[in-house]
C-alpha cells in the first residue's frame, strides 16, 4: 500500500480518531477528475439487470467512468461489455437498447464488428497500406453476473468481482433476488457531489432527524453496520403495515464505489450513483419485487414512501454541499459508533487516491 505523508488527509485514519474528508475532495474539476481516474474507472459498477440481456443479440448502451460501453449477449450466450467507440475515428456503434443484434455496425462510416469485438467489415478502404483489419478489435471491460444483476469494471487489474461481494450470498440465502420482477426505474438529479450522496447513505445517524417517517419503521437502537473489504451492510429490524413492507429485516448493502442494494421483505431497490457535473450527481433507482407478493397498490405505496425519503436525503445533501462549497468547513470527527460505514468508504477512497498519486498531494 502506498504511504502518504504523516498528517496528510490521504493518510489512513483509525476509526476512533478519524476525520471526515476535506471539503476540497467534494468540490471542483480536480476532485472530479481524480474520482473518475482513481475510483470510478477502477471499481466494479452496477450496469444492468440480467433480464435485459437474457437472449443472444440482446444489447444496451451504458457507460463506465465516462467510457461508452455496449453491453451485449453474443451468439454463444457470452455476456460482453465492449467499448462503444469505433476504432476508426471514434463513432458510436450502438445508440439504444434492443434485441436480435448480429453484428455491430458503426453509425459514422459503417465499419462492422463481430459481437466479440473483432473488426469484420471495412467499406472502401482500398489503398490503405499496411492496414490489418484482423489486428483491430473493440476493447472489452470485465463483466460479472450476480443475483440477477450485471456489473462491469474497466480495470483489468482490479480485484475479481467475487471479492467485492464475498459473504453476501450467504446472508441473502433463500431470497431469490435474481427472480424478482423488475418494476420501475426512477432517476434523481441531486445537488451534491456523488461521494457526498454515498456518505449520507452510509450512516443511520441522520435517520431520526432527517427521516421521521422512516425512523418510525426502523429500530435505531438495533441499527448496526458491518464492514467487509469492499462492501458494508447496514441492518435494522423493520416493522411496517402489511400494505407497505410488513415486518422483517432492512438490509442496506453498499458495494464500493457506487452501488447500493436496499433489500426489504420481497423487495430489491438498487441505486447507482454517478457524477453529473461539479457538485451534482445522478442516482438511478431500480425496483424489483418477489413474484406474487406485490400488487400494484403496494408497489405504488413503496414508490411513494421511497420518493419521500429520497427527497429528504436530496435536500440535506444539497445543503451539505453548499456548506462544503462555502470555504467554511474544516474536516470534523466521525462518530465511531454511528458512522463506521462512512469511515470505511473514506478509507477506501484514501487508499485509491494514494494508489493513483503515490507521491501524495495536499
Ligand atoms: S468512426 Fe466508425 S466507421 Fe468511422
Ligand atoms: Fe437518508
Amino acid at each position: 500500500m502506498s504511504a502518504a505523508p504523516v498528517g496528510s488527509w490521504l493518510a489512513a485514519q483509525p476509526a476512533a480518531s478519524a476525520l471526515a474528508l476535506p471539503a476540497h475532495a467534494y468540490v471542483g474539476a480536480r476532485a472530479a477528475a481524480r474520482d473518475r481516474g482513481a475510483v470510478l474507472a477502477c471499481g466494479w459498477q452496477l450496469l444492468a439487470r440480467a433480464s435485459q440481456l437474457a437472449r443472444p443479440g440482446d444489447h444496451l448502451p451504458t457507460e463506465l467512468a465516462g467510457v461508452p460501453l455496449v453491453l451485449l449477449r453474443d451468439e454463444a450466450g457470452v455476456l460482453r461489455a465492449l467499448h462503444n467507440v469505433c476504432r476508426h475515428r471514434g463513432g458510436p456503434l450502438v445508440r439504444c437498447a434492443g434485441s436480435g443484434l448480429r453484428v455491430l455496425s458503426c453509425q459514422y462510416h459503417g465499419w462492422t464488428y463481430a459481437l466479440d469485438g473483432a473488426l469484420r467489415g471495412v467499406p472502401d478502404m482500398a489503398g490503405a497500406a499496411d492496414f490489418v483489419p484482423s489486428a483491430v478489435r473493440l476493447p472489452a471491460a470485465r463483466v460479472a453476473l450476480w443475483q440477477g444483476l450485471v456489473f462491469g469494471c474497466l480495470d483489468h487489474s482490479a480485484p475479481p468481482f467475487e471479492a467485492v461481494v464475498s459473504g453476501i450470498d450467504e446472508r441473502l440465502a433463500g431470497r431469490g433476488l435474481a427472480d424478482y420482477a423488475p418494476a420501475r426505474r426512477v432517476v434523481y438529479e441531486v445537488g451534491c457531489d456523488w461521494k457526498l450522496y454515498v456518505d449520507n447513505y452510509l450512516e443511520g445517524y441522520h435517520v431520526p432527524r432527517v427521516h421521521p417517517g422512516l425512523n418510525a419503521l426502523l429500530d435505531y437502537r438495533s441499527y448496526t453496520t458491518t464492514l467487509a473489504r469492499w462492501h458494508s451492510l447496514q441492518f435494522s429490524p423493520l416493522e411496517s403495515a402489511p400494505g407497505l413492507y410488513g415486518s422483517g429485516e432492512a438490509l442496506y448493502y453498499f458495494l464500493y464505489p457506487n452501488t447500493m442494494l436496499n433489500i426489504l421483505p420481497g423487495r430489491l431497490q438498487t441505486n447507482r450513483v454517478l457524477p453529473a457535473g461539479e457538485g451534482r450527481c445522478r442516482v438511478e433507482f431500480d425496483y424489483a419485487y418477489a413474484p406474487g407478493a406485490w400488487d400494484g397498490a403496494r408497489i405504488e405505496a413503496d414508490l411513494a414512501f421511497s420518493d419521500a425519503v429520497q427527497a429528504e436525503d436530496a435536500a440535506i445533501c444539497a445543503e451539505v454541499q453548499r456548506g462544503l462549497d462555502s470555504g467554511s468547513y474544516q474536516p470534523g470527527r466521525l462518530n465511531p459508533a454511528r458512522e463506521q460505514g462512512v469511515h470505511h468508504f473514506h478509507e477506501l477512497l484514501r487508499e485509491a487516491y494514494r494508489a493513483a498519486s503515490p507521491q501524495g498531494e495536499r
